[in-house]
């Protein structure tokens, strides 16, 4: 698929068919997801695949603060990506002799965001629908996936077979976004 047809065409899936998505096809995508870029080729993000039907319906009643968009949507999931980051690692910059900068956690969510949009576009051109989840409790999440010593958990990325085909939500202008200097 072509990369800009794949940016612009890649829509939030709220409504998804019964059909489970196979292990090996999103073992495919977590294969290309793997060439996201990272702070010095950290490579910090991981994923936890949830295809537990019990644990995806308490993510719905306890892990989404109970906003109705999540809610509905994991009521119709088959699957949903735990994306988590082992922390200490990118922002990090010692081994170049250079003083860590003092934002240098923020660079382990900078890495981490483009970690899940690298996965949401192999997806997408693999013929899997996501939506990413940002009103999440991370600490009920844990404790259903119980991720290794020293990850933090970032994001739910709800994915399956699509079952509506979304309208483009309004985008700015590029000069609403764009300055030049
Ligand atoms: C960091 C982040 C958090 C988001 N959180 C949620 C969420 O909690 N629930 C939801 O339904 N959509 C969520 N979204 C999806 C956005 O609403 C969506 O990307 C935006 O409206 C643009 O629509 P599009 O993805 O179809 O282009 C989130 C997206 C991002 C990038």
């Amino acid at each position: 698929m072509e990369t800009i047809e794949s940016i612009k065409g890649r829509r939030s899936i709220r409504k998804y068919k019964d059909a489970v998505v196979s292990r090996e096809l999103m073992e495919e995508i977590i294969e290309v997801t793997r060439y996201a870029p990272s702070w010095t080729n950290t490579q910090t993000a991981r994923w936890t695949l949830v295809e537990d039907l019990g644990i995806i319906k308490k993510f719905a009643t306890d892990a989404v603060k109970g906003f109705s968009y999540n809610v509905d949507t994991l009521k119709n999931a088959k699957g949903v990506a735990v994306l988590s980051f082992v922390r200490g690692k990118s922002g990090r910059a010692e081994k170049y002799n250079v003083e860590t900068s003092e934002n240098s956690e923020r660079w382990e969510y900078f890495d981490t965001g483009i970690a899940c949009q690298t996965f949401c576009l192999a997806a997408y051109a693999k013929g899997v629908g996501t939506c990413i989840f940002g009103v999440i409790d991370e600490g009920i999440i844990a404790k259903e996936i119980n991720p290794p010593e020293g990850e933090t958990v970032a994001a739910l990325i709800v994915y399956g077979f699509a079952d509506e085909e979304p309208k483009v939500p309004r985008r700015k202008e590029v000069g609403d976004i764009l300055r030049w200097v």
